[in-house]
């Protein structure tokens, strides 16, 4: 499927109906170029799954952790990891497989880890204001 974000404030209403459409699905992957709007979208997930806490870029803590109404969200960003190895001291497959959401940006940097079913999210830019969103499952 995919969809077009006019503008920043399309994304809360593309994310509403991602999370009432996944079904089971909890772990979500983020493909796009830097500052293809990844974070900026997951900010508007975690809005949607009652975070009201600040969503921010985990680059440097590889995980943030949000409580939504109704569930726990792990939001990882795997662009500064040097390797695979990494991810697995940090316990990434214990996140994964917990059965809490998982919002996973530069899932490019872990292919051998990746989860086989997951809702894959691709964002490019359009212009300044507007991304094209290509939403899939695996
Ligand atoms: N429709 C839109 N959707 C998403 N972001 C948008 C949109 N319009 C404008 N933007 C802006 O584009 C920028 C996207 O930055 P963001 O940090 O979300 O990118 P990213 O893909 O997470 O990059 P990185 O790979 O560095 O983590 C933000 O400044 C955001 O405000
Ligand atoms: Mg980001």
């Amino acid at each position: 499927m995919i969809l077009t974000a006019k503008k920043l404030s399309d994304l809360s209403d593309i994310a509403s109906q991602l999370i009432a459409n996944a079904g089971d699905n909890r772990i979500f992957l983020f493909r796009g170029d830097m500052g293809a709007g990844k974070t900026t979208f997951i900010k508007s997930l975690c809005e949607a799954l009652g975070v009201k806490e600040p969503v921010t870029s985990p680059t440097f803590a590889i995980v943030n952790e949000y409580q939504g109404t109704n569930a726990r969200i792990y939001h990882f960003d795997f662009y500064r990891l040097k390797n695979q190895t990494e991810a697995l001291d940090m316990g990434a497959e214990e996140y994964f497989y917990s059965g809490n959401y998982c919002f996973i940006e530069w899932p490019e940097k872990i292919p051998d880890m990746l989860p086989l079913h997951y809702i894959s999210v691709s964002l490019k830019v359009l212009n300044d204001d507007s991304r094209e969103i290509t939403i899939g499952k695996i």
